[in-house]
């Protein structure tokens, strides 16, 4: 499969740069905040499905003010937008239907964690429910000393959806998540590096190098050894210690195997 056409891209409020093997997704409707919508999701789906095998670094970044201010306002209200799916209508589906629309929506963030390459998010200033949904689908997370992460869902009545909860959970341990979640308050840099959201954090006029950094650096090691160590340590929180050890075996065992074929 191919990546969507500039012009779905365009319509989905995304732009796309692919260089060597460094995918560039920004988010770019910043008029708008860059508010996330169906379509985007559905468009993201389609970038994961379509990503050429030699991207091994995809960034995901927001253009203009900040990084997303999550799901576009508009759709949760009657007024909707025209063109697209609105989760106002969505809330009188069938349950079949909300079920699998919202599958939908959160194939959108998951292929991100694919251990085929290595995902950063580059975060600034606010990154609100679906914003910071997907800031949590990346691997890593580079943020901007004005970053503001927030959960908002629950604010809204509704929980966050787009497959964040776990992503969250992994990273700060269940009585912080569920805080962070239920108050629906901002989390600063500090508290988002103390917390291990953010994997880095700069000056807000240095995230674009920053990030340039993390993905040279990335790419300078050898490419086979980092997809298996992304599969082992995704893994590792469901294994216990015998299985852990088996997995790196075989992992090793297919690092052997290659290098001395490559030889
Ligand atoms: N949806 C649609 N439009 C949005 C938007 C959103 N989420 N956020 C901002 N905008 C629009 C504003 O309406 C405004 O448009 P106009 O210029 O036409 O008036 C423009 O973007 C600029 O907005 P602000 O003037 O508010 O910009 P700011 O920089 O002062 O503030 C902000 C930025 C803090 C993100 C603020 O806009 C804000 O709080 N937005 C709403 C955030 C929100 O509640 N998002 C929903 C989260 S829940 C979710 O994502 C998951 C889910 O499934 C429910």
């Amino acid at each position: 499969m191919a990546l969507p056409s500039d012009t779905d891209l365009h319509a989905a409020g995304l732009a796309v740069d692919l260089t060597g093997p460094t995918l560039t997704l920004t988010l770019d409707k910043p008029d708008r905040r860059n508010s996330q919508t169906p379509r985007l999701w559905h468009t993201l789906a389609a970038i994961g499905e379509g990503l050429p095998e030699e991207v091994r670094v995809v960034v995901v970044r927001g253009a203009g003010a900040c990084f997303s201010a999550g799901i576009d306002t508009r759709l949760l209200g009657p007024e909707g937008i025209e063109g697209e799916s609105s989760v106002f209508e969505l809330m009188h589906g069938s349950d079949d239907e909300v079920l699998e629309t919202i599958d939908g929506y959160q194939r959108g963030f998951v292929w991100l964690s694919d251990p085929r390459f290595v995902s950063i998010a580059a975060v600034h200033s606010h990154a609100i429910g679906a914003g910071f949904q997907l800031a949590l689908a990346c691997d890593l997370r580079v943020v901007a000393d004005d970053v503001a992460f927030c959960m908002k869902e629950p604010a809204l009545g509704l929980v966050p959806d787009l497959a964040g909860t776990k992503a969250l959970v992994d990273l700060v341990g269940y009585s912080r998540a569920l805080e962070i979640c239920a108050t629906a308050r901002y989390v600063g840099a500090d508290e988002a590096r103390e917390l291990g959201i953010a994997t880095a954090v700069v000056p807000r006029a240095e995230l674009d190098e920053a990030t340039s950094d993390l993905v040279e650096a990335l790419l300078a090691s050898n490419a086979g050894a980092v997809r298996e160590t992304q599969s082992l340590l995704q893994g590792a929180g469901r294994r216990d210690l015998e299985e852990q050890r088996l997995a790196e075996r075989q992992a090793q065992l297919r690092r052997f195997r290659e290098l001395v074929g490559g030889a």
